[in-house]
C-alpha cells in the first residue's frame, strides 16, 4: 500500500513509462499496459516511489500519443480502462503512486470536439474552443499571422471545407494537433471533467504537458523572425505570444482547487507537475507559488554541462529559487524528447541535448546538422551518467528516472530513415532526425532482439544488435551493473533519514573539479569532475559508488556516497 505521507511528492523517485516502448504484453510490436503490470514487481524492486506513464489515450499516434483523441479512455493498442484500473491497484498495492500525462494544449484532430469544429464553420461555438481565424491576403491563403511550429513549418493549417479552402487552425506542435482555447470557459470545464474522470479513478497526479503553452495572446501578433525557418520564432523567449501567457495564473489555481478538493475529502493527496520551459527560473518559479502548481519541471540539469562550476552553480540557483517559496526542487537528467543521458555525456559537448523547444539556442541546434555526427564515448558516456545518477539522487527534492537509464542505455543514433517516427524528421524534411532514438523499445531478457520485449514480433523501432548485455536480466545478478547501481542508492534513499526533500552544504575541502556536499544526519555525496583520483574524506565510509575505488581513491568520473 502505498504510505499516507501526504508529502511524498516532494521527495519522490519518479519513474517515467513510455508505454509504446517499455514493455510488450500482447507481443504485437507495441508495449502496452499488460506488459506494464506484468513489470510491477520490477519496478517496485527497483525502488522507485511512483510512476509517470506518458500518454496512453486513443491516438491517431501523430506525435507518439500526444495527439488525443479521447481523454478518457485507453489506447487499445495499449489496452482498455480496465488495464488501465488494474495498473493502477497494482502499483498502489506496491507502495507506488501513479501519475499520467493530461495534454491540455491541444487535443488530435480526430477528436469528437474538433472534427465537429470543421463542421460546424466559421464563427461557430464549435469553432471557438480551437484557435480558427481568417487567413491574411486577398482571398485568405496566407496564415493569419507568422508563427512557425515547434516540430517545422508554419503553426496554421487550412481548413479545406466542402465549398474549398477557408479558415486556419492554430498549432503549435504538428498539424495533426489543434490548440485548444483556453480563453473559453467550455474549455476549462472540459478539462475539469478530464482531470476528475482520472483522479476519480485513483490516478495520483497529472504531469501537465507544455503547461506553459495554454494561453495565447488573442491578437495573435507576429513573433520575431527566426533565420533558420523564415517563420516566427516558436521557443520560448520572454514576452513570445503563447508561452507563459499571465491567463496561466488563473488556469493553474483552478486546478489546484480541484486538486485540493480530494486532500479535503480525506481521498488522498493529488499532485501536478508541470512541463515547462519558461526562463527565467523566477518567472518558472510563479508555477509553484502557493496555490498553484505542486511542482515544475526543472531541465537545467538536462542542460548543464559535465562540469563542476556549472553544475554547482546549477544546483544552487535552483534549490535557492524553490526555498524562497517552499517548492521541492525537481531533477531531470533525461526523458523521451532527449538524447539519453549515457550518450550525450559520452560526447564532446555534454550541454546539448538536442530537444525540440527550450532556448533560442536549442531552436539553433534543432538545424546544427553537423552536430549529430559527433563522436560518442559510450563508456565514458555511461561511467558519468552513473556518477550523475548519484549526484541527482542525492540532491534534495525529487528525481525522475526516464525508463531505461537505470540499464545505462545509449541513445540509438543509427536508426534508419524508413522507420523513424517523429513528426519533427517529417514536418524538417529529414534535417532534424527527432526523438526517436531515445524511444527504442527496452531490453528486458535474451540475447536477440526483442529482448523479452514481447516474444517475436519486430518492436515498432528497432532494437540493436548488441544490447544483450544490457538487458535488465543480464544486469540482474551482477553487482557492478548499472540496475544494481540504482538498486542499491534507491534503496538507501528510501530509509535514510538525510535524503529526499531538505537542503545541502556544500564543502570546499576539495579542488574546484570535485563536488562535494553534505546533508544530515551523517550524509556525504562526494563527484569527482577532475582528471585525476581523490582521496575519501577522512572518517568517512562508502555506502555506494558509481563505480570501482582506484587503491581506495574515488577515480574521475565518479560519484560517492558516504556516511560521515
Ligand atoms: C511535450 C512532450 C512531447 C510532445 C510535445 C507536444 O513537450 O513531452 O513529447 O511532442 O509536448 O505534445
Amino acid at each position: 500500500m502505498t504510505s499516507p505521507d501526504p508529502s511524498w511528492w516532494r521527495s519522490a523517485v519518479v519513474y517515467q513509462i513510455y508505454p509504446r516502448s517499455f514493455a510488450d504484453g500482447n507481443n504485437d510490436g507495441t508495449g502496452d499496459i499488460p506488459g506494464m503490470i506484468e513489470r510491477l514487481d520490477y519496478l517496485r524492486d527497483l525502488g522507485v516511489d511512483a510512476v509517470w506513464v506518458s500518454p496512453w489515450y486513443p491516438s491517431p499516434m501523430a506525435d507518439g500519443g500526444y495527439d488525443v483523441a479521447d481523454y478518457c479512455d485507453i489506447d487499445p493498442r495499449f489496452g482498455t480502462l480496465a488495464d488501465a484500473d488494474a495498473f493502477l491497484a497494482g502499483a498502489h498495492e506496491r507502495g507506488m503512486r501513479v501519475l499520467i500525462d493530461l495534454v491540455p494544449n491541444h487535443c488530435s484532430i480526430a477528436h469528437p470536439a474538433f472534427r465537429a469544429a470543421v463542421a460546424a464553420g466559421p464563427g461557430s461555438a464549435e469553432r471557438a474552443l480551437f484557435h480558427f481565424a481568417d487567413g491574411r491576403g486577398p482571398a485568405g491563403e496566407l496564415p493569419p499571422n507568422n508563427w512557425g511550429s515547434l516540430f517545422g513549418g508554419p503553426a496554421w493549417e487550412r481548413v479545406i471545407g466542402p465549398d474549398g479552402p477557408e479558415q486556419w487552425y492554430l498549432h503549435m506542435f504538428a498539424p495533426e494537433q489543434p490548440d485548444w482555447n483556453w480563453a473559453n470557459p467550455d474549455v476549462v470545464a472540459v478539462f475539469d471533467d478530464v482531470i476528475r474522470f482520472w483522479f476519480d479513478r485513483g490516478v495520483d497526479g497529472l504531469r501537465v504537458d507544455v503547461a506553459d503553452g495554454l494561453a495565447k495572446d488573442a491578437a495573435y501578433p507576429d513573433t520575431p523572425v527566426d533565420p533558420a525557418t523564415g517563420l516566427g520564432i516558436a521557443s520560448f523567449y520572454p514576452g513570445h505570444p503563447w508561452w507563459n501567457q499571465p491567463e496561466l495564473d488563473a488556469i493553474q489555481r483552478h486546478w489546484r482547487e480541484l486538486a485540493d478538493g480530494y486532500a479535503e475529502h480525506g481521498m488522498g493527496e493529488r499532485i501536478f507537475v508541470c512541463e515547462a520551459n519558461t526562463k527565467p527560473l523566477e518567472a518558472l518559479m510563479r508555477f509553484v507559488d502557493p496555490g498553484r502548481m505542486h511542482t515544475t519541471f526543472n531541465f537545467d540539469m538536462l542542460w548543464c554541462e559535465w562540469e563542476a562550476g556549472s553544475l554547482r552553480a546549477m544546483i544552487d540557483r535552483n534549490l535557492i529559487a524553490h526555498a524562497a517559496i517552499g517548492a521541492p526542487t525537481t531533477w531531470v537528467l533525461g526523458n523521451h524528447d532527449s538524447t539519453r543521458v549515457a550518450t550525450r555525456y559520452g560526447k564532446p559537448e555534454t550541454g546539448k541535448p538536442f530537444t525540440l523547444g527550450g532556448t533560442p539556442e536549442a531552436w539553433a541546434y534543432r538545424f546544427a546538422e553537423y552536430f549529430w555526427p559527433q563522436p560518442t564515448d559510450i563508456e565514458l558516456g555511461r561511467r558519468r551518467a552513473r556518477a550523475a545518477a548519484l549526484l541527482e539522487l542525492a540532491l534534495p527534492g525529487t528525481t525522475y528516472v526516464y525508463q531505461g537509464e537505470e540499464l545505462g542505455l545509449p541513445e540509438v543514433e543509427d536508426l534508419p530513415d524508413d522507420v523513424l517516427d517523429d513528426p519533427s524528421f517529417f514536418r524538417t524534411g529529414g534535417r532534424i532526425r527527432g526523438r526517436d532514438g531515445c524511444r527504442v523499445p527496452l531490453p528486458w531478457s535474451g540475447t536477440t532482439a526483442p529482448y523479452g520485449n514481447g516474444r517475436d514480433a519486430s518492436p515498432w523501432l528497432p532494437q540493436p544488435d548488441v544490447w544483450a548485455d544490457l538487458s535488465a536480466a543480464a544486469q540482474d545478478g551482477d553487482p557492478d551493473s548499472t540496475l544494481s547501481l540504482y538498486r542499491r542508492a534507491l534503496a538507501i534513499r528510501s530509509t535514510h533519514p538525510a535524503l529526499g526533500d531538505g537542503t545541502l552544504a556544500w564543502s570546499d575541502d576539495y579542488p574546484g573539479h570535485v563536488l562535494y556536499f553534505t546533508r544530515e544526519p551523517g550524509f556525504g555525496c562526494l563527484v569527482n569532475l577532475s582528471t585525476e583520483p581523490v582521496d575519501l574524506p577522512t572518517g568517512s565510509r562508502v555506502l555506494v559508488a558509481s563505480g570501482p575505488l582506484s587503491d581506495g581513491k574515488v577515480p574521475p568520473d565518479t560519484s560517492v556516497w558516504l556516511d560521515r
